[in-house]
């Protein structure tokens, strides 16, 4: 079987030699709170979690240093949608090298740029839209908190407990995901942030928004996950978005919803939110848009950004590498992809399938499986069991993320590209993890 739809191959102990040798030179390197992390979840769990060194990876299969061969339901944290390395993607960005790998930003953008802008612009649920690329996740939330200020002139923020959007200073004021991230940090954080309570599935709406703020006068901004992904893949009841869009209509305050995990696809649409019945104001998108090159944007109503000044002025949001002509070229390539081979349609019924086979039979310990297309989250029984899981699976052969705030979510974000025998190879590996437990 080729590479990329090959089940695993795993040799104990992992790493071996090749990937421990990796491993110390990290802890002698990296900051060493990775290293306080492998001790940490040692003393959790009763099992050695020094990581596998990944050297190639290609469709769903990952190869680490050992020589040892796994399947990646994890996407690489969401970036893999389309697979590792497709060819596609790995021939735009070798075309792209060989003309022009870098350009003058926003003062002289490089043709692809222009494109990709277009396509983004394209693909947005307003006639029209206006974006800014960026790198990451949080660049991309960060560009969306300041786009809400410019287009609202208030400053407050309300976001939910337990969400996720980045850990630079912007996003992780508003990330509720877990007090002990931004508590250091507190003092340098925008204060002015409401968090509210995440509704569950079965909450209803009216109870849900009753929980907002009761105050709005200084509030610009909403930002929510369509689910959350990193809380552990929690889907809100059906109409909770719409209704927190009619909730900011009336009040003045803007919707931004956070579709870097959810979005392009994943969760069986371009856009979740979209699916959802819902028309936010700006979309943070990230992840698995570049094809596994860092490639971000924030896309707006146009008359949104046009908050933002007229185009003589100094330009006061920007940064060096954004919209870089590599990652354009890599993003374009993978959109193309996701529309001529319908990838969204496809995360929805293989997704469904994957559910609809874990859900099978009852799995041990798994109290609930959350499901939006390739997007899956297994509650576990007790906090912590996520780590021993993973690290059960990675043994098998598989690697999947502990989710949720004390780790009581196995969550699964695989390539739309898995293989069947993949995923029928996991559900029997994961079953002999969860009744050896
Ligand atoms: C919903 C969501 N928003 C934002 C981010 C941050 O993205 P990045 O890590 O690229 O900054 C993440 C990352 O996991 C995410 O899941």
């Amino acid at each position: 079987m080729k590479l990329g739809d090959a089940l695993p191959a795993v040799r104990s102990p992992i790493p071996a030699a090749a990937g421990q040798a990796w491993v110390e030179r990290l802890a002698a390197s990296e900051c060493p709170a990775l290293t306080t992390r492998r001790k940490r979840r040692e003393e959790q769990t009763g099992a050695n979690h020094d990581p596998i060194v990944w050297v190639e990876a290609q469709g769903a299969n990952v190869i680490d240093a050992d020589g040892n061969r796994y399947v990646d339901l994890t996407s690489g944290f969401g970036v893999a949608f389309v697979g590792h390395r497709h060819p596609d993607v790995v021939a735009a960005v070798k075309r792209q090298a060989d003309r022009l790998l870098h350009a003058l930003g926003d003062l002289q953008p490089s043709d692809v740029k222009v494109e990709l802008l277009e396509r983004l612009c394209g693909l947005a649920p307003w006639p029209d839209a206006r974006a800014m690329l960026s790198l990451s996740g949080a660049d991309a939330v960060t560009a969306a908190l300041k786009t809400a200020v410019m287009a609202t002139g208030k400053t407050g923020v309300v976001a939910f407990e337990g969400s996720y959007h980045g850990l630079t200073y912007g996003p992780l004021a508003v990330s509720g995901y877990a007090e002990r991230f931004r508590e250091p940090f507190r003092a340098q954080l925008q204060s002015d942030v409401h968090f509210a309570t995440w509704p569950e599935q079965r909450v209803s709406v009216d109870a849900a928004i009753a929980t907002l703020p009761q105050d709005w006068s200084n509030i610009g901004a909403v930002i929510v996950e369509p689910i959350q992904g990193r809380a552990g893949v929690r889907l809100p009841p059906t109409g909770f978005l719409e209704a927190l869009k009619r909730t900011c209509e009336k009040n003045g305050a803007l919707l931004i919803v956070d579709e870097i995990f959810t979005g392009v696809g994943r969760c069986g649409a371009w856009w979740r939110s979209v699916e959802d019945g819902v028309v936010p104001d700006v979309i943070c998108v990230g992840k698995a848009l570049g094809g596994g090159l860092p490639v971000s944007a924030c896309i707006a109503r146009e008359d949104v950004m046009r908050a933002w000044g007229a185009p003589d002025r100094e330009a006061i949001h920007t940064g060096t590498f954004y919209g870089d002509p590599l990652g354009s070229a890599a993003a374009l390539a993978t959109i193309d992809l996701i529309e001529r081979e319908g990838l969204a349609h496809k995360a929805a019924t293989r997704g469904d399938a994957l559910a609809a086979a874990l859900r099978a039979g009852g799995l041990p310990k798994v109290l609930e499986v959350r499901q939006a297309g390739m997007m899956l989250g297994l509650q576990l029984e007790a906090p912590m069991q996520a780590l021993t899981v993973t690290r059960a699976l990675l043994e098998h052969g598989y690697l999947a993320l502990p989710a949720g705030t004390s780790a009581d979510v196995l969550q699964l974000a695989p390539p739309v590209t898995v293989s069947e025998a993949q995923l029928e190879g996991f559900v029997a590996s994961l079953r002999d993890v969860l009744e050896e437990l």
